[in-house]
């Protein structure tokens, strides 16, 4: 029999996929379950699997990977898709479609399986990122091929001996993971409704959230945090504390309208308490440490990056040049932030770096002051010379020409006496 590597999250539709992979394709089914910081019980999960029948079952413990070769590289580059997003499950799709082509090949595999409506990113996210890495092997999409309804699911599960839980079962959708967690469906479908409390499991509630500001020091080495008040931690363990702690403050609820790479736009709510603050952390640190050229070139390639990541696209050579000037970017981005978390609110109010190109000397209005007064006035004559010189032939057009005048009709006298009228 040929064999099928799916993607098992222990939910109904990838539960029900095992017997249907296996009486609507003929396949022996393979299931693998990826841990990117999705707070699971993966023993419950694996067994789950194998009474469901799998044939096998793999928890894959990945956080760490995760966050080197995802999350940080994510973060130096300073993606954050439409502004809002820091891409949390963007990030794990290409890590975890990785993972199933390798649990595919090491298992002789002809086909890779995952839970995927036909109306999400995260379809594009799979199918795209499998094909690069593996052409040859068939993809399969039960959800999106079966086109039940939530009914005929729930039959097709209790004729398989598969449980479905009995409580209603939360009415959103959500996806999480070390950078994040996203909350769709129900209610959110509207989107004039305010996110209702339930929505939220990461963050305290702004408003109840310790009266008392907490601060936070962060050390970054080349643009990748290392310590948390002086205290050195692994990636995963220095993101984990940052969501608690950020978290706790109520620091890190998103909520925005999103284009989604299928066309549809859809409102969507996220709490990435660690994401917020160390992308809040990161730029500030960058932009102590980089030129002017440097920071505004910078944010062109933030934004191609936060979209092709958006899009599925991390496995391709767009990526990796980007990803290689992002890396050369990140050379001095060494240094200390101090970052003040306040009910809701996390802002930059320190940073320090052995690199820093701010100069007291040239910043100051005080004593010490070393800035050539003298050549500014040369330079300014140079700056302006094109447009003064433009402004004798080109008199400015509409949009740029000056607003019309306040004075008088007939003109002012210089001392504020009202201008004599004939
Ligand atoms: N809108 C987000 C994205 O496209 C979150 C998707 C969440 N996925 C899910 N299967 N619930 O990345």
């Amino acid at each position: 029999m040929e064999k099928v590597v799916l993607a098992y999250s222990g939910g109904l539709d990838t539960s029900v996929a095992i017997p249907w992979l296996h009486e609507h394709y003929g396949l022996d089914v393979i299931a693998v379950t990826i841990d990117v910081g999705n707070e699971r019980d993966f023993t419950a999960i694996r067994e789950k699997a194998l009474r469901t029948g799998a044939s096998t079952a793999y928890v894959v413990e990945a956080k760490d990977l995760f966050v080197k070769h995802f999350v940080w590289p994510a973060l130096q580059a300073d993606a954050v898709y439409e502004g809002t997003y820091p891409l949390a499950t963007a990030l794990a799709r290409p890590l975890i479609a990785k993972i199933l082509v390798d649990y595919a090949r090491q298992e002789g595999a002809t086909a890779i399986a995952h839970g995927c409506t036909g109306k999400g990113n995260d379809q594009v996210r799979f199918d795209v990122s499998i094909g690069a890495l593996a052409p040859d092997l068939k993809i399969i999409a039960p959800v999106r091929e079966w086109r039940w309804g939530r009914d005929e699911e729930i039959a097709y599960a209790q004729q398989h001996g598969i449980p479905v839980p009995i409580t209603a079962s939360s009415p959103y959708s959500i996806d999480e993971n070390l950078w994040g967690r996203s909350i769709e469906a129900g209610v959110l479908e509207d989107p004039w409704v305010e996110p209702p409390a339930d929505v939220w499991a990461w963050t305290t509630d702004p408003e109840r959230a310790p009266d008392d500001p907490v601060y936070v020091e962060i050390d970054f080495e080349r643009g990748i945090p290392v310590a948390l008040d002086g205290q050195r931690l692994d990636g995963v363990t220095l993101i984990q504390r940052l969501n608690a702690l950020a978290g706790q403050h109520g620091v890190g609820r998103l909520d925005h309208i999103e284009n989604r790479r299928i066309g549809i736009k859809s409102r969507e709510v996220y709490e990435a308490p660690a994401a917020v603050v160390l992308l809040a952390a990161h730029t500030e640190l960058e932009k102590l440490t980089l030129s002017k050229d440097q920071w505004d070139f910078k944010q062109l390639v933030a934004q191609q990056m936060a979209r092709l990541i958006y899009d599925g696209l991390w496995f391709s050579a767009h990526h990796q040049d980007l990803a290689a000037y992002v890396a050369s970017t990140q050379r001095f981005v060494t240094g200390t932030v101090r970052v003040r978390l306040h009910k809701g609110a996390c802002r930059v109010v320190g940073r320090a770096s052995q690199f820093s190109l701010y100069s007291h000397s040239l910043a100051t209005y005080d004593r010490g002051d070393t800035f050539s007064h003298e050549a500014a006035v040369g330079f300014i004559e140079l700056w302006g010379l094109p447009l003064r010189t433009q402004a004798t032939v080109q008199p400015l057009g509409a949009g740029s020409e000056p607003p019309p005048s306040l004075l008088p009709p007939g003109g002012g006298s210089a001392d504020g006496e009202p201008a004599t009228r004939p």
